[in-house]
């Protein structure tokens, strides 16, 4: 519980002071690159992606930067990297274009509606549609066409914005399916959720859930869990469809019930004594998720109890334990984030998408704690 809101007010601005520091130093220090996760506090390393589904989280942070300073030099920047993604709007290869394009593309309209920008979000949206497999009725991931992550719940709103805009009902209807679909089969009646889910390619037929990132096939990922609370809630606010806000409200209990009164969760809830207890980018991507779920439900008592855990596990990140801030040379904003153990890829380390869910959270914290309405919100609008 968050005793002092305006102590916490203050450690936020300071927050995003440090923010300032580390992204020009990254900006200067290796400009024009993409960096996903630390090693050893680091950015730039010969490590291995896994996947190509990090772009969007440096521009996003850049233009969340604009959006609480709003100074034309971060603006400039903003610009210049979501530049730099636009050809991946035709990429078919991943399930990750809402990762990309509404953390940059999208947050850039919100600032300046201008059409040209709006054409690539909805070509990106297209693009995303594009890999509904009928057989199954999902989205896959990149692994294969098998394959359905809980991730790409986070890549679904952007398919929705993009039928909404041009008037595509097979588009909306293909992403409103792939949603059941994932409720369906990743879903748990306990609310926690699995990481992927397999099915026959030639029947459509669902046959069991696995992992790639989690512990077990039948434990949950946090992080996959946190996609989950943030994607279902996001869907809710496109359709209005009150099964997804009930699944989103489901996976929040499970994330509170499971995870630790400071609201960090380890990598999966399942995994008996980690080398590294900590998640902090499903914190952080938590805390964003559950200030937004704040707003949507229709409950005014679990509204204010999203709201005062968002604001909790904000309180635990912005502690030096997570936050780099008196870590020498640690060139991240936030430590302890997990991106692949099992490959032993980012562990312990800081993650280019905790960084920027952990801005937007701050962002969004920042808004609700104050008594001004903000032009331009925190989280892109739908
Ligand atoms: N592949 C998305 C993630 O690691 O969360």
């Amino acid at each position: 519980m968050i005793q002092n809101k305006r102590s916490l007010n203050e450690r936020i601005h300071c927050a995003f002071a440090f923010a300032s520091k580390q992204l020009r130093h990254l900006l200067s220090a290796h400009p024009d690159y993409f960096p996903m996760y630390t090693r050893n506090g680091k950015w730039k390393h010969g490590g291995e992606a896994w996947t190509n589904w990090c772009e969007g989280f440096l521009g996003g942070q850049l233009w969340l930067m604009y959006t609480y300073t709003k100074e034309a030099w971060w603006r400039d920047q903003a610009i210049h990297y979501s530049r730099l993604i636009e050809h991946r709007k035709t990429d078919k290869t991943v399930h990750d274009l809402g990762f990309l394009f509404w953390s940059t593309w999208k947050r850039w309209y919100d600032h300046s509606p201008e059409s040209f920008i709006n054409d690539v979000i909805v070509e990106a949206g297209r693009t995303a549609g594009s890999r509904f497999r009928a057989r199954g009725q999902y989205l896959p991931s990149f692994v294969s066409g098998e394959s359905l992550f809980i991730d790409i719940m986070m890549n679904v709103g952007i398919i929705f914005y993009a039928a909404r805009q041009s008037g595509d009902m097979t588009l909306w209807e293909n992403a409103a399916r792939h949603c059941h679909t994932t409720r369906r089969y990743l879903i748990r009646g306990d609310g926690s959720s699995a990481h992927e889910g397999l099915f026959d390619r030639e029947t459509g037929e669902f046959t069991r859930q696995t992992t790639h990132q989690g512990w077990r096939g039948d434990s949950s990922w946090a992080r996959g869990l946190t996609w989950a609370i943030y994607g279902f809630g996001t869907v809710f606010r496109f359709t209005g469809d009150s099964r997804f806000l009930r699944t989103a409200e489901d996976c929040a209990a499970f994330y509170i019930e499971r995870s630790p009164a400071h609201g960090v969760p380890p990598n999966d809830w399942s995994e008996p004594d980690p080398a590294h207890p900590y998640e902090s980018s499903a914190a952080a991507i938590a805390a964003s998720a559950f200030l937004q779920l704040a707003d949507l439900t229709t409950d005014a008592v679990r509204g204010r109890m999203y709201r005062g855990y968002a604001l909790t596990i904000l309180d635990t990140l912005l502690q030096s334990n997570f936050l780099a801030i008196d870590t020498p040379n640690w060139e991240g904003i936030l430590k302890r984030g997990i991106y692949h153990q099992d490959k032993g890829l980012g562990v312990n380390e800081s993650v280019m998408w905790g960084e920027y869910f952990f801005l937007e959270a701050l962002l969004d914290a920042l808004h609700s704690l104050s008594d001004k309405k903000p032009s331009v919100s925190a989280r892109p609008a739908c």
